[in-house]
């Protein structure tokens, strides 16, 4: 395969039943990463997170973007766990970026360094629509990290289940079957270290880590997070299954099972905390409240058709 760019197809799990793992497979020799730097302001997520409770700005310039997310209030958060759904998205354009992750906002001199993982359609990098793993670390909001390894900030562990780049499949069918990763993302109370662990397999596995330097205070907000990304030139794509949300898994994308993490690296369920829903264009993209259900935890939906203008 020269230099190209190994990739290897997983399969998801099923609601309920066991994984497999498919191994080796690459889908995807003809994305060029050294070339794909080039693009990638066109795929930066920007949520600029200014103050709890405040409006997110874009990065401005001709990118625009929109969320459907919670967040916590700014302090001692520690992580995040939950189920993400997997969502194709078949038509999507080559400025057009659409995908869900989990962020960690973490206040530095003023401004909010972010570290994120999740999974991403991102035409314009990899050259298809495939449904990519990510991560994503940025110093300060405003300057740009990069979506793959070639930028300092995770770390990925030897051998890991998955990387950043690798393709994921199969998505979610709709009205058929929806499909999941459960990611834990959190604060290592030995090394201080974000750590970020994939939960879905036989027993919780390893990806890697954000070295510390990326969330130095205690002053944290912690978000789950529905974005697309596009240039002015176009309308939106679709987020998440492509439908407006509502408590339908197999219809409507989502964050399940969601747990926070205490500061000894413990999981509990978030019933005491307060959080807020951010919908910047809820005729766009909406979100329903993290709701409580007794099969699927704490659980937030979210998602809308493409065809956003503005
Ligand atoms: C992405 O980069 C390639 C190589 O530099 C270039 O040919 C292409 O036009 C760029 N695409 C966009 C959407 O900027
Ligand atoms: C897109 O954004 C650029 C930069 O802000 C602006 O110059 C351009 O007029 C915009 N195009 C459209 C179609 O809105
Ligand atoms: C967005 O979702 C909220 C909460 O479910 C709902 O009250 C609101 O009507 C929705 N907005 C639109 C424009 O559909």
């Amino acid at each position: 395969m020269g230099h190209g760019y190994f990739v290897t197809s997983i399969l998801l799990c099923f609601l309920f039943a066991p994984c497999y793992h498919s191994l080796g497979e690459p889908i995807d020799s003809g994305g060029n990463l050294l070339n794909n730097m080039k693009n990638a302001t066109l795929s930066v997520p920007k949520p600029f997170l200014l103050s709890p409770g405040a409006k997110f700005t874009n990065g401005g310039g001709n990118t625009i973007s929109h969320y459907a997310m919670w967040h916590t209030a700014s302090g001692k958060n520690y992580g995040l766990r939950a189920e993400m759904s997997i969502w194709g998205s078949p038509n999507q354009q080559y400025s057009q970026e659409s995908g869900a992750a989990i962020q960690i906002y973490c206040e530095d001199g003023g401004h909010y360094s972010l570290i994120q993982a999740g999974f991403h359609v991102p035409p314009s990098l990899y050259h298809n629509r495939d449904v990519r793993f990510f991560t994503y670390a940025t110093k300060d909001t405003i300057s740009l990290g990069c979506y793959n390894l070639h930028c300092a900030g995770f770390v990925p562990a030897k051998g890991a289940a998955m990387v950043p780049g690798q393709a994921v499949a199969p998505p979610s069918i709709y009205g058929e079957a929806d499909h999941y990763f459960r990611l834990s993302l959190n604060e290592d109370p030995n090394s201080g270290d974000w750590v970020l662990y994939r939960h879905d397999l036989d027993k919780p596995s390893f990806l890697g880590h954000f070295p510390r330097e990326f969330c130095p205070t205690r002053s944290r907000i912690q978000a789950l997070t529905g974005f697309v990304n596009y240039l002015n030139t176009t309308t939106g794509p679709p987020m998440g299954s492509g439908h407006f949300p509502n408590n339908d898994v197999k219809r409507s994308a989502y964050f399940k099972h969601v747990k926070m993490y205490d500061s000894k690296g413990h999981a509990w369920d978030p019933h005491t905390t307060r959080v807020f829903d951010v919908v910047d264009r809820p005729d766009c993209y909406n979100a329903t409240g993290l709701l409580f259900d007794f099969k699927k935890g704490y659980t937030f939906y979210y998602g809308g058709p493409s065809g956003c203008v503005g």
